[in-house]
């Protein structure tokens, strides 16, 4: 039987969700809300936003959609599973109880400074004063966060004491981030590579994927800000089994423990972020969704039925259900608008997708794009230029080879995705 379903989101891990799910011989009517320029070739863009709850309940209720899948993190930490389970529709991701483990940083430090799981030290506070005299005791470089979600511009990694106050006074006193910054946790600072653990979980068993790599920074060689991403590679060559068993031991399993010992059963995507740091590995923060653009790859490398892992969740029998990896690797390359993560220009024209997607193993995913007759830039990650090889250096020269027949007036993207995992 075919079944109809509702992806939530409009980014480019919806994208990629859509273009796997349109794989799936039992997928019937595909309906993204809001969708992207890239998601209307794959199904129906339904003009509803990503916290309209009420409404995108209505749209499943009105179109007996068998499923709804979310893809942000917004809705989660909002309550979108409780509401729909309310009016008894099906759907996939944690429950607003289980998605505090990403939407309050206090919350997560806290569990994990409970539950023994490795991860910076740390203090919260929700006093000006407090926060500075602690900074000045502990000395830089040292780690200001805004507790609740700040669309990835939460975080400040302070190198001297005038930055770490001036992030003090914004989050607390002039409160850029509203509620997000009542309560900040600062931390120490953590040396080395980053990775992105997925672990999916019908809130009984759970199943990893393999490891991937993000580059946060907006730059190349990690300079420049903080970004929602601007890249990854996967699987990472650099991480053997025996350190993704050490983690799947010591973080994964831990995490879903401490959870469900507070009565919290998390079914969806957990997505620990973590620092293999000279003292061990760490985890910086926990992700309550699917990573975008770790996404991206994922969805080229997974072999299995991503509908058949979706249903398996929400049905509770994740334990039976095979996922399986094809082999090689993939990367996933950002072509963000001039001036993102800071302020950038929108309307315009995208030339040359076509032509990219006629090298050899190529995909490229829309992010923030719109289609009026033309297509347009529309956010600060306007695609994601996916491709997969036998080796990660294929994968990567497939992918810049089509960036490179891509074009919008600024576009702007890192050129060194992946360097370090080739040079290690
Ligand atoms: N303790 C830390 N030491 C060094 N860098 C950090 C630390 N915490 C966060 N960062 C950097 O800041 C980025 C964002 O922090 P994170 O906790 O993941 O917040 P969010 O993704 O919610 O913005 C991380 O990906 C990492 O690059
Ligand atoms: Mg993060």
């Amino acid at each position: 039987m075919n079944v109809d379903v509702l992806l939530v989101g409009g980014g480019g891990r919806e994208h990629a969700l859509a273009w796997k799910l349109k794989q799936s011989p039992r997928i019937g009517k595909l309906y993204i809300a809001p969708g992207n320029g890239g998601t209307q070739n794959l199904g129906e863009n339904v003009p509803i936003g990503v916290m309209e709850f009420e409404k995108l309940a209505d749209f499943a209720t009105e179109k007996k959609v068998h499923l709804t899948i979310v893809g942000p993190d917004d809705p989660f930490v909002g309550g979108i599973v409780d509401v729909f389970k309310q009016r008894g529709l099906r759907v996939w991701g944690p429950s607003k109880a289980a998605a505090q483990i990403e939407g309050s940083k206090a919350f997560s430090k806290q569990l994990m400074r409970d539950a023994g799981i490795p991860t910076a030290d740390f203090s919260v506070f929700t006093n000006y004063d407090e926060a500075f005299r602690y900074v000045q005791d502990k000395g830089v470089p040292i780690v200001i966060k805004a507790s609740g979600l700040a669309l990835g511009k939460g975080v400040y990694v302070c190198q001297t004491l005038e930055e770490a106050a001036q992030a003090l006074k914004e989050m607390m006193l002039d409160r850029i981030f509203k509620d997000s910054g009542t309560q900040v946790v600062i931390e120490e600072f953590l040396d080395g590579p980053e990775i992105s653990i997925h672990a999916i979980s019908d809130g009984r068993t759970y199943k990893l994927f393999p490891p991937t790599q993000d580059h946060k920074r907006a730059l190349d060689g990690d300079a420049g800000k903080n970004t929602g991403g601007m890249g990854v590679i996967g699987p990472l060559p650099f991480v053997s089994d025996a350190q993704m068993s050490d983690i799947d031991d010591r973080i994964v399993k831990t995490t879903f423990d401490a959870l469900n010992a507070k009565g919290i059963q998390f079914s969806g995507l957990l997505y620990p972020g973590l620092k293999m740091s000279s003292r061990g590995v760490k985890v910086l923060e926990y992700n309550a969704r699917f990573g975008d653009p770790e996404t991206q790859v994922y969805m080229r490398l997974l072999k299995t039925d991503i509908l058949d892992i979706f249903e398996a969740c929400v049905d509770g029998t994740l334990e039976k259900q095979p996922i399986e990896w094809n082999s090689g690797f993939a990367a996933n390359i950002v072509l963000a608008s001039g001036g993102y993560p800071d302020e950038y220009k929108k309307g315009l024209p995208i030339t040359g997708i076509e032509d990219a997607e006629k090298v050899p193993g190529v995909i490229v995913f829309h992010a923030g794009t719109t289609f009026d007759g033309a297509l347009k830039t529309s956010g600060g990650r306007v695609l994601g230029v996916s491709a997969v090889g036998t080796t990660l250096k294929e994968a990567l020269d497939r992918a810049y080879e089509a960036v490179a027949k891509i074009h919008f007036e600024g576009m702007q993207f890192r050129r060194d995705i992946g360097a370090k995992a080739l040079a290690a």
